[in-house]
């Protein structure tokens, strides 16, 4: 029975030592100390010992099973470090690593270009003003010199909410609401978003925007006008820009005129961006209409004043070379993406 004990100790020590996981071990207890296990099956035939063998047997059979079960707890622990340390080494994480950096959005070319006009203006002493895009009819036609049925509201349909109410067709209503409130001098721009009825093409948006100047005080001349907007286009397109003024037609200023920049693109020789003309019309300007002064509540005996308005969006396209204003509303990430 000594043997036997010792071969089954030898036994399960080697398979133990063998062992590759925690599973395996298990059939190793159940194998030798489990209820039907080969030394419990030993512990049974003690009934056949003699008196004086069973207490020495039932020694030694006891040191097997407290041998074989504190390998087992040993082999158990070893190989649960193994298990935590593959684990570790598997799932480090190498803070080393450049991180992956989250994709900056940027500023629309509309905004940069806004931000850029604003900056000259401001730097002349303008303050910016806001106005409704929802506006009533009186505003944006009447108080501007454009009574009902005259022909200039033809080239300015735009959305009507009402017969009264409707989608301003350009930012001039501003003009009017900032008069209303602030005695001369006033000194503003107004940037914002336009509305017409006319059909999507590479020129044409039913939405697109404007920035509105104006300027009050006493003794504004046309001189002002043009020194004011000629600064402006340097400023804007550069210190060799040179600039015209072209007589034209606004009901709400009296003398109109339209400014051309000599062409960025071609510095004036003439091309394809141009038209070969050399030049680029960039704002529609005049003399503010007494009758408008008078629509604003300002004495137009007293005060005096010139207005522009200028498409920012056609300014966006001339600085980047954009050919195509709907790319500015479809925001396609690729086309916004180079700005
Ligand atoms: N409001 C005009 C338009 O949308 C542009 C304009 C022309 C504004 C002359 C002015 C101005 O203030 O003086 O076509």
């Amino acid at each position: 029975m000594r043997e036997m004990l010792e071969k089954i100790r030898n036994q399960a020590l080697d398979s133990i030592r063998d062992a590759k996981q925690s599973d395996d071990l298990e059939a190793i207890r159940v194998k030798y100390l489990g209820k039907k296990g080969e030394l419990t099956q030993i512990l049974r035939g003690m009934g056949k010992l003699s008196p004086e063998e069973r207490p020495v047997m039932g020694q030694l059979a006891n040191k097997v099973r407290g041998d074989i079960e504190s390998e087992l707890s040993s082999k158990v622990r070893e190989i649960e470090e193994m298990a935590l340390a593959k684990r570790l080494r598997e799932e480090s994480i190498d803070v080393t690593l450049p991180g992956k950096r989250p994709s900056l959005g940027g500023l629309h070319p509309l905004t940069t270009v806004l931000n850029l006009i604003t900056d000259v203006f401001l730097g002349m002493g303008f303050n910016v003003a806001e106005g409704p895009e929802v506006e009533l009819d009186y505003y944006n036609f009447e108080a501007l010199n454009i009574p009902r049925n005259h022909p200039a509201r033809d080239t300015q349909d735009t959305f009507y909410i009402n017969q009264n109410i409707l989608l301003r067709t350009h930012t001039s209503p501003t003009q009017i609401r900032v008069m209303e409130k602030q005695s001369p001098p006033i000194k503003i721009i107004v940037p914002g978003r336009v509305y017409r009825s006319d059909a999507v093409d590479a020129t044409h948006s039913p939405i697109f925007h404007q920035i509105e100047g104006l300027v009050v005080d006493e003794n504004i001349t046309m001189g002002d006008l043009k020194g004011v907007l000629d600064v402006f286009a340097k400023r804007m397109f550069g210190e060799k820009t040179r600039t015209r003024f072209r007589p034209h037609h606004f009901p709400f200023t009296e003398p109109s005129a339209e400014m051309d920049v000599s062409c960025v693109t071609c510095e004036g020789t003439g091309c394809r961006i141009c038209s070969n003309t050399g030049w680029i019309e960039i704002l529609g300007a005049g003399m503010v209409h007494p009758k408008v002064l008078e629509y604003g509540k300002i004495d137009p005996n007293r005060y005096s004043g010139f207005a522009f308005g200028m498409g920012l969006d056609r300014i966006a396209n001339q600085i980047y070379g954009i050919d195509d204003i709907r790319l500015l509303y479809e925001n396609d990430i690729r086309f916004l993406s180079q700005f």
